[in-house]
């Protein structure tokens, strides 16, 4: 049997303190903080549980909320550069707070940098989400 992130991080909780300390961020960031929900709690639940399934801890994540398809789930919120920029930026400073171990936090600092960049959906200078744009209908592809 191999030896997972998840393990050398000591479990699915570790995912919990990461998850903690990055919506400790979220919530004082005048951009992120608009675009998640009057309740944090659901939402921190779904992301431990995803992070400790990705990084090879349990599938609870799938088994609750099916496949991830992140992009889709991500779809409602207007994610341009700048949010994702903030999003990396406290999630890499989570890493920070809970001192992971070395390995742990390469493997979690790595995702994050190749997996933000895949969620930005929104371009400076897009309509609003919404609006139909000016100049006809929304491209439906
Ligand atoms: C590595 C990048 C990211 C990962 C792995 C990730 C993962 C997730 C997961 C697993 C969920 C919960 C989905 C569910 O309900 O089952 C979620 C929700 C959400 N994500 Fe992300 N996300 C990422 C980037 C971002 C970015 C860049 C933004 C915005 C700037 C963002 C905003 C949100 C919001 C607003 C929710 C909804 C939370 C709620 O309903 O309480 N995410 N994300």
């Amino acid at each position: 049997m191999t030896t997972s992130i998840a393990d050398l991080a000591g479990g699915p909780d570790a995912f919990v303190r990461l998850v903690d300390a990055f919506y400790a961020r979220v919530e004082q960031d005048p951009v992120l903080r608009q675009m998640y929900p009057a309740d944090l709690e659901p939402g921190k639940e779904h992301l431990a549980l995803f992070l400790a399934q990705y990084f090879g801890a349990t599938d609870l994540y799938s088994s609750r909320r099916g496949h991830p398809r992140l992009r889709m789930r991500h779809a409602p919120f207007p994610i341009d550069p700048e949010a994702a920029g903030r999003w990396a930026t406290h999630m890499l400073a989570a890493v920070e707070d809970v001192g992971f171990a070395p390995e742990v936090r390469a493997a979690v600092e790595e995702y994050v940098v190749r997996a933000t960049p895949t969620l930005v959906n929104r371009l400076p200078g897009d309509p609003p989400v919404g609006l139909p744009a000016a100049d006809g209908p929304m491209p439906t592809t």
